[in-house]
């Protein structure tokens, strides 16, 4: 056999499938037995093991296996029970959501035994495994020669395979987390141009939809605002109703959006509109406390509307806040890559982004541009191209945000995007001001502008 699959979640199925598809042969094996033979029932042209020891010895060498089981311990504890039955030369694969930190600690461990470890980002979703993921790989280079072939046949394609060597140990993981930083990101901003146009400018859902409709067809085209419109569309039969507007309004996540916060945070990058999605889902899921307080804390009364002109407008903020959110996610990559060593290939990481994953957009294309034209680029919104854009799409980005203060409505990405816009070009921020009180009452020294060194001043006399 080509190659195994453990853990038969529907990714893993699909996956499994998608190789079979491009003529590999594939042995799965899954924890609970009942699942392989559910899946062997259905698949019969797929072989099924239903112990470890048979699957490795089905499969050619060197080995190769690819993990799609729950992130966390259950990754550990395969790779223990998978421990004893590798040898060296062996190429293992973490396809799950695994914290970047985990991979690099399994690929030290792993590495002691001379195993090839990959932790691959794989993003795309159920439909993305099965017809052609975009596939973020990290780790041991020459392990991943052992899978290349396999794994950019598998791939989505987007001017060549959406499947890239990014970097050593947990490169690939980390490559995933930020996509998925920029993911929630992203699905915010759309989330609050929905909020505003329903609540703010008094747009139906179907009106809704032609807008998000008309927005996809130029230069925002994306996948994220594609999918939108689909589920705006969406009726319940039973209530006559979009869908939507009868789904509770708490969102649910798994933590790769959190974990680029947090890791934004060590490293000193700032990221505040891939914050501000994050919080944005936890406050939503205080709903009972927002029920309360919406009673308390009646908001203005609403005297009419929005004007309908704001519609276009707002399809400036919401590019700009999109463009701003990639910004934000390379200008990360771009630290981690130094801190960690990765050396990662930011434009290859935009171009593999075009086809097969979740963010995959057409200002891809600009952001593949911008670091194929300058590799040392700190920060998209300083390309000639992108910055351009931004300054035009500036006047709207800003009227909306306005309109939505005064109407109340909370859009937190899209402000938090002006914010870093405008913090990023200002010349002068008042970090001035907060050395000087850091001084005042905690000696904390400062720097001044007309000298070098640092100074402490006593400020009560
Ligand atoms: C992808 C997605 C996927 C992620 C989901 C859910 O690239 O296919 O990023 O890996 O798990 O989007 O994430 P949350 O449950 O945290 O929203």
């Amino acid at each position: 056999m080509d190659i195994g699959l453990i853990g038969l979640g529907v990714m893993g199925q699909n996956l499994t499938l998608n190789f079979q598809s491009h003529g590999y042969s594939v042995v799965v094996y899954n924890r609970t037995e009942q699942r392989t033979k559910e899946f062997a029932a259905k698949h019969p042209e797929i072989s099924a093991a239903y112990t470890l020891h048979e699957f490795i010895q089905s499969l050619d060498r060197p080995h190769r296996i690819f993990l799609m089981v729950t992130a966390g311990s259950p990754v550990d504890a395969t790779i223990s029970n998978l421990t004893v039955l590798l040898s060296p030369g062996d190429v293992l694969i973490d396809g799950g959501n695994s914290h970047f930190q985990d991979t690099e600690r399994r690929s030290t461990e792993l590495a002691k035994r001379s195993v090839h470890f990959l932790g691959v980002g794989v993003s795309g979703g159920e439909e993305g495994a099965l017809k052609g993921p975009c596939l973020m790989v990290g780790g041991n280079r020459e392990g991943y020669e052992h899978v290349r072939k396999m794994l950019t046949k598998i791939a989505a394609q987007a001017d060549g395979p959406c499947c890239q060597f990014l970097g050593p140990r947990g490169a690939g993981h980390y490559v995933k987390m930020v996509h998925n930083g920029i993911e929630y990101a992203i699905i915010q901003v759309i989330a609050e141009a929905y909020d505003l146009l329903t609540r703010a400018i008094g747009l139906d859902i179907k009106e809704v939809h032609d807008a998000f409709n008309e927005w996809n067809q130029g230069d925002m085209n994306s996948f994220l605002i594609e999918i939108a419109t689909q589920v705006l569309r969406k009726y319940d039969e039973e209530k006559r109703v979009p869908l939507v507007s009868l789904i509770l309004d708490r969102a649910q996540q798994k933590g790769t959006g959190k974990w680029t916060s947090q890791n934004a945070m060590d490293l000193g990058v700032p990221i505040p509109t891939i914050d501000a999605a994050v919080s944005a889902r936890n406050l939503s899921a205080l709903k009972d406390e927002r029920l309360q307080a919406s009673k308390i804390l009646k908001p203005p009364a609403k005297s009419s509307y929005l004007e309908r002109s704001l519609v276009g407008r707002l399809k400036d903020a919401v590019q700009a806040s999109i463009l701003v959110s990639y910004a934000q996610g390379f200008h990360l990559l771009r630290a981690a890559s130094r801190e960690y060593g990765y050396d990662i290939p930011l434009e290859e990481v935009a171009r593999i982004w075009k086809g097969g994953c979740i963010i995959r957009a057409k200002v891809l294309d600009s952001i593949e541009n911008a670091f194929r034209s300058s590799k040392d680029l700190q920060n998209l919104v300083l390309d000639r191209q992108l910055s351009k854009l931004l300054l035009k799409l500036e006047k709207n980005w800003r009227e909306v945000i306005k309109g939505a203060k005064d109407a109340a409505v909370p859009i937190p990405a899209t402000t938090a995007s002006l914010d870093y816009y405008d913090g990023y070009r200002s010349e002068r921020s008042p970090a001035n001001l907060i050395q000087a009180l850091r001084d005042r009452f905690g000696a904390h020294c400062y720097e001044r502008i007309d000298r070098p060194g640092k100074f402490h001043t006593d400020w009560t006399t």
